[in-house]
This record gives C-alpha cells, structure tokens and sequence, in this order.
C-alpha cells in the first residue's frame, strides 16, 4: 500500500514526460527542403550517400522534407504549356517530371506514417538517383526496376503524368519555389534548413548531412546526432594509448 502510494506519482511523473516528448518530436522537425536535378552528379551523391542513408534511422522522424527536382531549369511558358531547359539536357526534364509526378502521385502526396516524408516516394526517387544512367545526351531512368523494388503501384499514372502537361505543371510549381528561394540558383543540390538558406549549412550538408541536420534538432537529441561524437572519442582515446604504450617502450 505504501508503496503504491509512492510511486503512483512516480509512474504519472514518467508517463507525463514520455508522451509530451513524444508530442514535442511531432511538431518540432526540422524542416528541410533540397533544390536539385535528377542527372546532376552531386544532386545524386547527396542523394544516394547522405540524404536517403541518413533518413533510414531515428533522424526520419526528425525532419519535414521537401524535395525539388527542379535546380536550375529554366522555364518558358510557350503555346499553352511551359517548355523547360534543363541543366543536364532534355532527358533531365523528363527525369525531373518523373520525380515530380512522383511526389505528387504516390499515396497523393501523403506523409508516412509518423514520417516527414513519404518512404515509398524517398525510396523510388533514391533509386532513380542511384540507377539512372547517361550516354551523351539520352539518359535512361529505370523506373520499372525502381518501381518493382519500392512497392510503387502506381507507376502508369506516373509516367503518363511525365508526358503530359500535369507533370510540366508540377514541374513549374517547383521552379516557382526554387526561384523564390534564390533566382538564378547557385549550386546544385542546395540544402536548406528551416526555410533559411545559409551557406555554411548548406556546404556542410553536403557532406556530413546529419551533423548540419543535427544543429537544428532542439532538446533531446536522437543517438544518430551523438553517435559519431563517442566514435570520435574512441578513436582518440585508442591512440592516446597507443602513443603512451610507444612512449613506455620507447622509454624502457
Ligand atoms: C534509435 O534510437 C534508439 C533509442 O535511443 C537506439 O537504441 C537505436 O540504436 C537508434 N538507432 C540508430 C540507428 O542509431
Ligand atoms: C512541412 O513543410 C511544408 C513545405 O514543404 C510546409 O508547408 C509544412 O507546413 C511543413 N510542416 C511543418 C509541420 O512544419
Ligand atoms: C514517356 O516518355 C518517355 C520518354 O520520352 C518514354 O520513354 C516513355 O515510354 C513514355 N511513357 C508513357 C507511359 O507514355
Ligand atoms: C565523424 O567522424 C569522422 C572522422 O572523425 C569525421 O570525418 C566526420 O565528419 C564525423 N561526422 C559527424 C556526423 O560528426
């Protein structure tokens, strides 16, 4: 009995304090939005060996991504519908209509469950990203493949809306937002957090993507943003050891 009544309080201090965390992960992700082109080498190193690696773990439950496979498409609007030049030649356009269609039409642009993202589309894009190859000015994007290995189900409606004036649309809608955010973009990908574009951010996401996401993640942080830091310190203690065992032998 006494010692219901004693951590009773105990119990209800736990539980208030696991399920507000809980809560504060909902509305505190990060938002993270990445202006980049689909044949674009350092879009698709980004892509394939930080963004996507990244986003597998707790971190996914961090972020509020925004994708927008546009960079530095231009855009004209030409007898009723927007003709685009793309960085990397016309077979980008296509490949950027995909995405976008993509985005658009996998699970009508939902989030996952819990997620800032939709993992079905993340991954099908990943792996385009990863597959997609080039000879000289024709590209080929594996969609199929990409399709069959990401559970899409969708992927009539996808290609069709690439070929037709729905994807120009989606496209265009991006380029809208790339433009708003900086017109003519600089580099491709670019990486913004929280919907301010800071150079230094964006050089280091580049390459060590957590650690720039890792700043933003207020109050608890998952072990990903820490993980690297104890590697760190092993790697430094083990060799501190190994100078002060070369120091004894030295010395003997
Ligand atoms: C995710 O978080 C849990 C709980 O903190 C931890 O046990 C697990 O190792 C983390 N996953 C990764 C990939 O770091
Ligand atoms: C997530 O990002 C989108 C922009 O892509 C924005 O409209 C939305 O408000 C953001 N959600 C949260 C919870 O910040
Ligand atoms: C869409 O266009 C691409 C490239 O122009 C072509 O390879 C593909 O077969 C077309 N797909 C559909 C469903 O029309
Ligand atoms: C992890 O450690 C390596 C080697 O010490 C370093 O190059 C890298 O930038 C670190 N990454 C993070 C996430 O801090």
């Amino acid at each position: 009995m006494h010692l219901l009544r004693l951590s009773f309080p105990i119990i209800l201090v736990i539980f208030a304090c696991c399920v507000s965390a809980q809560h504060d992960h909902e509305h505190h992700r990060v938002n993270v939005a990445v202006y980049y082109e689909s044949l674009c080498p350092d879009s698709r190193k980004f892509f394939t060996q930080q963004l996507y690696p990244s986003l597998q773990g707790n971190l996914s439950s961090y972020v509020n991504l925004t994708l927008l496979p546009y960079g530095k498409t231009k855009a004209t609007f030409d007898v009723n519908e927007y003709q685009f030049q793309c960085h990397h030649g016309p077979s980008e356009c296509y490949g950027n209509k995909i995405q976008a269609c993509a985005l658009k039409l996998i699970d009508q642009g939902q989030k996952s469950e819990g997620l800032g993202f939709n993992r079905v589309a993340a991954g099908f894009i990943n792996c385009l990203m990863d597959k997609a190859t080039r000879d000289g000015d024709k590209a080929t994007f594996p969609t199929m493949e990409c399709a069959q290995l990401n559970n899409v189900n969708n992927l009539n409606l996808i290609e069709n809306c690439a070929n037709h004036t729905d994807g120009s649309n989606y496209l265009s809608i991006l380029g809208k937002l790339t433009d708003t955010l900086q017109n003519p973009l600089k580099g491709v990908p670019t990486i913004v957090f929280n919907n301010q574009l800071k150079e230094e951010d964006n050089t280091l996401a580049q390459t060590n993507f957590v650690k720039a996401l890792c700043q933003y993640i207020d109050g608890v942080k998952p072990e990903e943003c820490t993980k690297n830091a104890s590697t760190g310190l092993a790697v430094t203690s083990t060799a501190l050891l190994v100078v002060a065992l070369a120091l004894t032998r030295w010395s003997l």
